[in-house]
This record gives C-alpha cells, sequence and structure tokens, in this order.
C-alpha cells in the first residue's frame, strides 16, 4: 500500500478521492452508466493507498454517486448524476424601485437556531468548528499572552493592533494589492466593517444599490439606518447586472453600492474580472463609494484567488470589507475596512460607537497569521468546503423534486436553491423548524417579497448521516408542499 504522504491525513487524502470523481462527474468525463476507475488504478494515480479509494468509493456510494455491480466494478449513477446535475436558479428580476425595507422576528429566529446544538446547522452561513484551526488559534493565543500580556488587558483603540494590521497588509501585498498598515481599520467582523461603511458614506434617506438576491444583513443594516435599498438584478453566475447598475445610476441618486463580488451570498456568483473593471470605472465617474464585502474571496475552489475591487481603482472610492469569520475563527470577531479617503471618518464612527476594541484576540490573530498557518489551513478548509458543497449539491438534486435549480458556486460555502413555483419557502422553513432542521427562506435576500420559492443551504459543516437525514426531510417536506396538479 502507498504510504501517506507526510503531513496530510487519511481524511484529507480520501475528500480528495472523492472530489477528484466528483470532478470527473461534473465536468462530464464520466457519464451516467461509465465504469468508474478500478480502486488500483486510482490509487495509482493520485498516490494514495487502495484503503483510501475504498473508503472514498463507500461515501460516494451512500451518496448515490457511484452503484456496484457484483463482480464488474464500481459504475456512475445514472439518475443521481441526472439530479445532481440540474439547472442554475433563474436570474429573478426585481422592480428597481427604491423601498424602505421592512423584517419582521424571522432574523431573531434564524439566528437563535444558529447556536442550538440540536438543530442541523443548514440555516446560517456558519462553519463547523472542527474545520477551524483550534489548535492553531490556542497556541497564537498563549504566544500573545506570554509575549504581552500587559498588552493583552489595555486598552486598544482605533484603527487597532499595529502588528495585526500589518499582517492584513501584508496579506493584501500577495494579492498584488499595495495596502498601506496605517488604511486597515480593525473591526468587530465584517458586519461592524460593512455598517461603519455605510454610516460613513451615507445619511438617512439615501438611496443605496444593492445585489438582488442580497447578503440579508445588508438590508437590515439599510432598515435601521433609514435608507432606501434599490436591487440590481444579479447573475447566478456572474453576479450584478452592471447595465442594470448602469440604469439605475442615470435614473435616481445613488449614494453607495454594497456587493460581494466573490462568491456572493446568497448567489455563489463570482463577477469576471473584466466585470469588476468596469464597475470600478462605473462608480469611479459617476462619485458613487464601494463598498466590496469580500468575506469569500480566500475560499476559492479553482486555483486562483479571485481579484479585489480595490485592484482596479483609482481614486480611492472602494471600501474593502472582510474578516476572518468564515476562515479562521467567528467568535475572536476580526474583521477589517480598508477606506482610503473615507478612513478618518470610519475612525470616527468607530471611536464614538465603540472607543476600543478587545485587545486579546487582535493580538491573537497576529501571531497566528505571522506563524504562516493560516495559508496551509486554508488549503485544508477549501478542499474541505467544495467537497460539502459539491455533495450538498448532488444530494439535494436526488431528493428535491423536478423543477429545482441549484447553484453551482465556485468557492464559498452556502447553496441558493429555486425550488419548483409554487412551493412557499417561509412554510417549508416552519415545518422543517419542527423537526429541527434550520434552513434560510429566499425572501430574507430581498426588501421586495421575491425568492418566495428558493432557500439557501449552509454547507459549512462535514457531510454526516444527521444531515444526510436533514437534507432527505427536506426533499419529503417540499413534495408535501407542492402545489397539486
Ligand atoms: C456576505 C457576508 N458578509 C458579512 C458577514 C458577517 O461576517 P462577520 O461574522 O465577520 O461579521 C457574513 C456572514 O454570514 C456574510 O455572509
Amino acid at each position: 500500500m502507498t504510504a501517506t504522504p507526510q503531513g496530510q491525513s487519511d481524511g484529507f487524502l480520501y475528500d480528495r478521492v472523492s472530489q477528484h470523481l466528483l470532478d470527473l462527474v461534473r465536468n462530464g468525463t464520466l457519464k451516467p452508466g461509465d465504469r468508474a476507475p478500478s480502486l488500483r488504478g486510482l490509487s495509482r494515480l493520485l498516490k494514495v493507498s487502495i484503503s483510501t479509494v475504498t473508503q472514498a468509493y463507500q461515501q460516494l456510494q451512500d451518496m448515490g454517486v457511484l452503484r456496484v455491480k457484483p463482480q464488474s466494478g464500481y459504475f456512475i449513477d445514472g439518475s443521481m448524476v441526472a439530479a445532481g446535475a440540474s439547472q442554475l436558479p433563474r436570474r429573478v428580476s426585481v422592480s428597481r424601485q427604491p423601498r424602505k425595507v421592512r423584517f419582521g422576528d424571522l432574523f431573531e429566529e434564524i439566528f437563535n437556531l444558529a447556536n442550538d446544538p440540536q438543530v442541523v446547522p443548514l440555516g446560517a452561513a456558519v462553519p463547523a468548528v472542527e474545520l477551524l484551526p483550534v489548535k492553531g488559534l490556542v497556541r497564537a493565543t498563549q504566544r500573545a499572552l506570554s509575549r504581552g500580556p500587559e498588552k493583552a488587558v489595555d486598552y486598544c483603540f482605533p484603527p487597532g493592533d499595529a502588528d495585526l494590521r500589518h499582517e492584513i497588509a501584508r496579506r493584501y501585498m500577495t494579492l498584488g494589492v499595495a495596502v498601506d498598515p496605517k488604511d486597515v481599520i480593525v473591526t468587530s467582523g465584517c458586519s461592524e466593517a460593512l455598517a461603519l461603511s455605510l454610516q460613513t458614506v451615507t445619511r438617512r434617506g439615501d438611496i443605496v444599490a444593492v445585489e438582488s438576491p442580497t447578503y440579508f444583513s445588508v438590508l437590515r443594516l439599510i432598515e435601521r439606518m433609514g435608507l432606501l435599498a434599490v436591487e440590481i438584478d444579479s447573475d447566478p453566475d456572474t453576479g450584478m447586472c452592471l447595465d442594470a447598475l448602469q440604469t439605475a445610476i442615470d435614473t435616481m441618486e445613488i449614494k453607495a453600492v454594497v456587493a460581494v463580488l466573490n462568491f456572493s451570498n446568497p448567489l455563489g456568483s463570482l463577477m469576471p474580472d473584466a466585470n469588476k473593471q468596469r464597475l470600478v470605472a462605473m462608480l469611479e465617474q459617476a462619485g458613487i463609494p464601494l463598498i466590496e464585502d469580500d468575506i469569500y474571496g480566500d475560499l476559492h475552489f479553482g486555483e486562483q484567488r479571485p481579484a479585489t475591487a480595490r485592484h482596479y481603482q483609482r481614486t480611492g472610492q472602494v471600501l474593502t470589507c472582510s474578516s476572518l469569520s468564515k476562515t479562521v475563527a467567528p467568535g475572536y470577531r476580526i474583521g477589517w475596512v480598508i477606506a482610503d479617503r473615507y478612513r478618518d471618518d470610519i475612525i470616527e464612527w468607530k471611536q464614538a460607537t465603540s472607543s476600543a476594541m478587545c485587545s486579546l484576540p487582535q493580538a491573537a490573530m497576529a501571531e497566528y497569521l505571522r506563524s504562516g498557518e493560516y495559508e496551509r489551513h486554508l488549503v485544508r478548509l477549501r478542499n474541505a468546503y467544495r467537497l460539502q458543497v459539491e455533495t450538498m449539491r448532488f444530494m439535494l438534486g436526488r431528493v428535491l423534486p423536478a423543477g429545482t435549480r441549484i447553484s453551482n458556486p465556485q468557492g464559498g460555502f452556502v447553496l441558493w436553491v429555486e425550488l419548483p413555483r409554487g412551493v412557499d419557502a417561509i412554510e417549508l422553513l416552519q415545518r422543517a423548524f419542527s423537526e429541527k432542521i434550520s434552513l434560510t427562506p429566499g425572501m430574507l435576500f430581498s426588501a421586495t417579497r421575491k425568492f418566495r420559492n428558493f432557500i439557501r443551504i449552509n454547507c459549512g459543516h462535514p457531510w454526516d448521516a444527521r444531515i444526510e437525514h436533514a437534507v432527505e426531510r427536506i426533499g419529503g417536506l417540499v413534495r408535501e408542499l407542492l402545489p397539486s396538479g
């Protein structure tokens, strides 16, 4: 048997094998009914042991991707692949009227469920703790404490810990973007970065353009700040539709644009570089700030880390918001905004609202980033998320009825699912809640009450029997809700 390469656990190798086969199915190299590579052949090709391939094949059988024929070997399951390869959700056109945002208690309910261990976590976009680098962070936290115990208990005023800002700037440098550490303002997660950015560039009553569908907390901020949202049609593949945005700019006074260009939430779309360039140029010409939320940018499934809008800016109008919540530790609440010409205003808002920030998590995260562990951790994390997204996509394709469409994101860890017309996602949510399964109804991602038959599914957790059962139940509940006739 081939030895396990150093530094790679069995789980990691086995995921790689499953991923390899799913790739072959997805890109059409292997079609329904085709014979899958032999255990021995794949073991040689991928330089892993036969038992690793056997484990991966068992998992793929459990998922229904492979079928075993006695004495003949493994075959690609036709029904499964046909279902798993369902089309992308449709682009939904929304009325381009600026509108007030009004939400009820649904947010509250979804956030409460996110922390309930009894509930199957398919609702909030939260990573599984077992995927996070807990040990590395504990070590980094201990180093931070022993190096500067006084610093850890002292006030840390905006713009935040100098070492951490330096590490964040250094990371942008590796992406080919020059950032001065003095321009990095540390925030409490990406949420605060978005809130401070909106507070700085808008006043009550202003119009803010957002993607449609868009991350619901942005709509919530707009609601609470007394702003108006104008939703711009967005494509499941390429994100915000720039012609629609241009029309909105030409016909109303837009004061800011908020967008997730890399693996948006919920669409999972990735804006092509040419569109990013055009978007930045359009907004620079119109004098409109772009608040880019790049929280998922490091979670790309392809080789290349996608560019940020900052890469294309010339006039300092891009406010880049991000955090380490989806990659390292949501509980450390380490986020940031890089805001160039808006820097001083943002710092004033930050001082006025929270005065100082927790010192220890900042010092610990600076240690963690400096150790170089982040890059290694990201390789594993991206592989895990990718496999989880693919697995969930296949399984949803199998259990949901004809007419369902599922996004096919190239990064991040959420899926956007269009259910057959007439299925009410709020009703589905209520029935799922009663069975201790969470999911997020599409309506939360728009102020227009559209997306009634859409849901977002979190794939932040490794596939297991509990999740599989929950997904099967969702399939059953959706069938119950199908309009008759
Ligand atoms: C697009 C997007 N932005 C921001 C956030 C919030 O990030 P944080 O937990 O760092 O505040 C999330 C979390 O779900 C998100 O999906």
